[in-house]
């Protein structure tokens, strides 16, 4: 796990853009996996930004988000689908045709979730895969409890998650249930990008990181994954017992890329 405290919350926004970047330029084909909710909003504005300044197409890439609301179609405001339109898709060069979430008014929720995790692995996998984690620390919509070999499937939210998407949003009517990637299916990226800013997440960060693997705390499945980098503002990173060794870490890379 390579673990990145950076100073604020834009330097984890532009550090993830590197990120991305780096594998789109490698490969302008790349499929990413893509999360919603306020943590890669700064992200995806970098992305958007680099992409109007013509230093970065989505021409090729194909995208594919972690989870949509049960019962909720691509067209109506409180989707993922309409999320990701709005603080993506409709801002670059991407072609809305490679663009996949998990249809949430699907009649059979059962199967349109098994053919999503289908997909992702006839289109040859999810190179790098975007998370944020839930303050109960959720990974998409796996909440805690969840198997950490799940696949895609439909889950419950559990009343912190419901809790949380109804934050400053008197108006919104939280849907119960999502279809949701698996822990299973997220661990099969080539690479994980994780992302948290604000205090509020420091304690699930720490038990992502630093607690014990347990399906308690469905983040701490990213352990498990071989390329995993982990980027935080010093808020996210408040509750780490390891920051004298990712500062280390960290020191030894400048060393290196000096050199
Ligand atoms: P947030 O959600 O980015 O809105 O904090 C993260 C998550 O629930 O996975």
């Amino acid at each position: 796990m390579d673990v990145w405290i950076l100073e604020s919350a834009q330097a984890v926004a532009v550090k993830a853009a590197d990120i991305c970047a780096e594998l789109i330029q490698a490969k302008p084909d790349a499929r990413l996996g893509l999360a919603t909710g306020a943590t890669p909003q700064a992200l995806y504005a970098e992305l958007v930004r680099r992409n109007q300044l013509g230093q970065l197409s989505f021409a090729r890439v194909e995208t594919f988000n972690l989870d949509e609301y049960l019962g909720v179609g691509p067209n109506q405001p409180r989707s993922f689908h309409h999320a990701m339109r709005d603080s993506l898709f409709d801002h670059v060069d991407i072609d809305p045709i490679n663009t996949h979430l998990p249809a949430g008014d699907a009649a059979d929720p059962a199967a349109e979730a098994a053919a999503y995790d289908a997909l992702i692995k006839a289109r040859g996998g999810i190179d790098l895969q975007i998370l944020g984690i839930g303050r109960n620390g959720h990974i998409g919509f796996n909440e805690p409890g969840s198997s950490l070999r799940s696949r895609t499937r439909v889950k419950t939210l559990s009343r912190a998650t419901l809790r949380d998407n109804q934050l400053g949003k008197p108006d919104f009517e939280a849907p119960v249930m999502a279809i949701t990637m698996g822990i299973g299916t997220i661990l099969d990226a080539r690479a994980l990008l994780v992302l948290a800013t604000g205090w509020a997440k420091a304690p699930a960060v720490a038990a992502a990181l630093e607690g014990p693997l347990s399906a308690r705390c469905p983040a701490s499945a990213i352990q498990l994954h071989p390329d995993a980098t982990v980027v935080l503002d010093p808020a996210a990173a408040a509750d780490l017992r390891l920051t004298e060794y990712y500062e280390l870490v960290d020191r030894a890379r400048r060393h290196l890329a000096s050199h």
